[in-house]
C-alpha cells in the first residue's frame, strides 16, 4: 500500500475530491433549473397582476392569473395576431435581438435606448361581461445603469394607468432602485397617458409634480437619470412605435 504523504496519492485524492464536488454541484444545478424557470415565472406573473392591481397575498398566484388572458400583438399592425401562441413558447426577449423578429429603430425613434424593437409583443387582458377590463403591456427601457423591465396597465378606456411596476432593473438601491417603492408607484394609478392632441403625455418630471396634474409623475430624488429613462421609455412604448396603433384599434373593437 502506499504511503499516505506519497505524491501519487495526494493528487489521486485531490482530483477524486474535484470530480465528486463537481458531479455533485452540475447536478445540483441542472436538477434545480426547472424550479429556477417555473420561480421565474411565477414572479414574472406576479408582477402583472400586481400592475393590475389584482394581487391578493393570500390566494396562490396560478390561481389568480387563471383571470388573466394572454394575447399576442402585432406592433406593427397593431392588431391580435395568431402567428404565435401559447404552444409556441415565444421568447419576447430573444425575438427583440433577432433581425427576423425585429424592427431597428433610427436614434430618433429610439427613445428608450433598445436599438431594435419586438414585432410580437404578448399582452395580457382581464376581461370582463362587458369587454376588456384592463390590458397590461410589457415595457423596457435604459435607465442609468441597466434596463429597466416591466408592466403598465390601463383601464377599459385605454388611456387611464392601473398600475406600473418594474419586476427587473439594475439601478442602484436607494437611488434608481426607488422605481419599486411602493409609494412612488402608488402616484402612477389613475393618471392618464394622452393629452387631447393624442400625444403621451404621462412621464416622470424633474423635482415634484404639479398638484393635480393629470399625467405628472414625480421625479426621483438623487436619481434624475433613472427617472428620464422611464419616462423615455414610456413615451417610446405608448407611442407610434409601441402600442398607440393597437390601444387605438383595442378601443375601436378593431384589434
Ligand atoms: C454610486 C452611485 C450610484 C448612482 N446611481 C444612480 C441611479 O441608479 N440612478 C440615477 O439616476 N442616478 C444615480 N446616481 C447619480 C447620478 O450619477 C446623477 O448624479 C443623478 O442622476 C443626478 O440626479 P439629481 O439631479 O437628482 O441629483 C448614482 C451616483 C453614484 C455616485
Amino acid at each position: 500500500m502506499a504511503n499516505n504523504d506519497s505524491t501519487s496519492k495526494t493528487i489521486t485524492v485531490a482530483l477524486l475530491l474535484c470530480i465528486v464536488c463537481s458531479v455533485v454541484v452540475s447536478t445540483a444545478a441542472v436538477m434545480l433549473k426547472p424550479a429556477q424557470v417555473a420561480n421565474k415565472k411565477l414572479d414574472f406573473n406576479r408582477n402583472i397582476l400586481a400592475a393590475a392591481g389584482l394581487l391578493e397575498e393570500s390566494k396562490s398566484v396560478d390561481e389568480q392569473f387563471a383571470q388573466i388572458a394572454t394575447k399576442w400583438v402585432d406592433l406593427n399592425t397593431g392588431k391580435f395576431t395568431d402567428a404565435v401562441n401559447a404552444d409556441s413558447k415565444y421568447d419576447q426577449r430573444k425575438a427583440s435581438k433577432d433581425p427576423a423578429q425585429s424592427t431597428e429603430l433610427s436614434g430618433k425613434e429610439d427613445l428608450a435606448k433598445i436599438s431594435r424593437r419586438e414585432n410580437i409583443s404578448e399582452v395580457y387582458l382581464v376581461e370582463g361581461a362587458n369587454g376588456i377590463e384592463t390590458v397590461i403591456l410589457p415595457i423596457k427601457g435604459y435607465g442609468l445603469w441597466s434596463t429597466l423591465y416591466g408592466f403598465l396597465a390601463l383601464g377599459s378606456d385605454m388611456n387611464t394607468v392601473v398600475g406600473m411596476g418594474f419586476y427587473e432593473h439594475g439601478e442602484t438601491p436607494g437611488l434608481g432602485g426607488e422605481v419599486d417603492n411602493p409609494n412612488w408607484k402608488s402616484q402612477w394609478v389613475d393618471k392618464k397617458v394622452y393629452a387631447a392632441d393624442g400625444s403621451v403625455a404621462l412621464g416622470v418630471v424633474k423635482g415634484k409634480a404639479a398638484t393635480g396634474s393629470e399625467h405628472d409623475i414625480d421625479g426621483l430624488s438623487g436619481a434624475t437619470l433613472t427617472g428620464r429613462g422611464v419616462d423615455n421609455l414610456i413615451k417610446f412604448w405608448l407611442g407610434e412605435n409601441g402600442y398607440a396603433d393597437f390601444l387605438a384599434n383595442l378601443k375601436k373593437g378593431e384589434a
